[in-house]
């Protein structure tokens, strides 16, 4: 079958209309002519015929066969006008415009968190990330996505998965770049006796890992990974959420910054370990308020050991059921919230009952925040502005910051 496909759906799928429908279609491009065999809805063995403009050589080496990244093939041009095009259809379902000013990329090389899947084979260990939609896994030595630090975790992880694999399991292995070296947590592995921890805990000598956690266990602590939020040294807990590249950290703190401006009093919702709060404590009482324990408890520890900042005070909390109510709200002068996928619904509702006078919004997920945002101007907030942060190169994934204000 020849099609031309019409657009990317959100998955980076190629979209073609054709009589019976829609047909999917992986790895192009808008506009570019191509040709396949039908399967279902999907068209595979895809020959491209006419290429776009738009289309480069993809420049990792694994990007036929691994499934982690799916806009390989893409100039970062087009990229971020499609995910800034995402964000403004998204906005657009609920009647509102999308004032975007610029989209910032993170580099190649940059990714500081990963998870691999590790199995034992008859030979050693294959490790790497998955195919696409498939449980087959591919080693990615050369992938063009991840820190070099994290590269180099690699065969450590390869002498973890030996003694701790099994052969009918597959391991899941999360590496998170600190600089005190790697923090790694492993699901999947077998059950911890004596023998196998001292085992564990030799690799981790050997590669100076920082921290090694089996099933939710930390099994070796050799020092603290800590990461640096401000002038804060924190120790997230292990698999703790951290935003995924320095370089997006950064863009989205400055936005954050910018969207705040000179408040006096803030409060920071969905906080984590603190990536927002002590940047903004060089300059505003912060109130941190975050779901889980363990995250406050670091952003504790470290509020304890930092001199020099405003105020911090934080709160475990849950934000879905409990949302910071109207009288809560009425202290602060500037509200930071950056919720997970599913958005903030219920702290937006009780936000448009409060004075706050200015909300930056951090999401990594247009369709809530457009939803969000459309409760917010409804209420009276101006959609101010909106930054597209792409810190999932390669990735169909969007993030954003965006600037709410009225008058207070
Ligand atoms: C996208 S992360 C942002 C964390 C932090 N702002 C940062 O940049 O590192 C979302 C955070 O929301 C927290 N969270 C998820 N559900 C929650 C809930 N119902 N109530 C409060 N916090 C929640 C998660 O634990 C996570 O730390």
């Amino acid at each position: 079958m020849r099609v031309t496909i019409d657009r990317l759906g959100h998955l980076g799928d190629g979209l073609a209309t054709v009589p019976e429908g829609t047909v999917f279609v992986p790895g192009v491009l808008p506009g570019e002519v191509v040709e396949g065999d039908l399967n279902a809805d999907k068209l595979t063995n895809v020959r491209i015929v006419t290429p776009s403009a738009d289309r480069i050589k993809a420049p990792c080496p694994h990007a036929r066969t691994c499934g982690g990244c799916q806009l390989q093939h893409v100039a970062d041009s087009f990229v971020e006008a499609w995910k800034a095009s995402i964000v403004s259809s998204a906005l657009a379902a609920h009647g509102l415009p999308a004032p975007i000013k610029g989209v910032a990329t993170s580099p190649p090389h940059s990714r500081r968190r990963a998870v691999f899947s590790a199995r034992r084979t008859k030979s050693g260990v294959l490790i790497g990330f998955h195919a696409r939609s498939s449980v087959t896994l591919v080693a990615i030595p050369e992938c063009r996505l991840l820190h070099p630090d994290l590269m180099d975790v690699v065969t450590g992880l390869q002498e973890l998965a030996m003694i701790g694999g099994s052969r009918s399991a597959e391991l899941s292995m999360t590496v998170t770049r600190s600089e005190a070296g790697a923090d790694v947590a492993v699901t999947g592995g077998k059950p911890l006796d004596s023998e196998l921890r001292m085992a564990l805990a030799r690799i981790v000598e050997k590669h100076q890992f920082a921290r090694l956690t089996w099933e939710g266990e930390v099994v070796a602590l050799r020092d603290s990974p800590i990461q640096r939020f401000g002038r804060a040294v924190v120790t997230p807990p292990s698999g703790a959420f951290l935003q995924a590249t320095l370089e997006g950290e950064t863009a989205l703190l400055d936005a954050v910054r910018e969207a705040l401006g000179p408040q006096q009093r803030v409060a920071d919702l969905f906080a984590g370990s603190g990536t927002f709060t002590f940047p903004i404590a060089e300059f505003a009482e912060v109130h941190s308020v975050e779901g889980d324990a363990a995250m406050i408890q670091a952003l504790d520890k470290a509020t304890r050991n930092t001199q020099g900042l405003r105020r911090i005070t934080s709160e475990t909390r849950d934000l879905f059921r409990r949302p910071l109510q109207p009288d809560e709200l009425a202290r602060f002068s500037g509200v930071v919230l950056d919720p997970p996928r599913a958005g903030a619904e219920a702290q937006t509702r009780c936000l448009v009952l409060s004075t706050v006078p200015v909300v930056a919004m951090v999401s990594c997920n247009p369709i809530t925040f457009a939803r969000d945002a459309g409760i917010l101007v409804s209420a009276g907030y101006a959609l101010d502005w909106i930054r597209v942060v792409d810190q999932f190169r390669w990735s169909t994934h969007v993030e954003l910051v965006a600037r709410f204000s009225r008058p207070s």
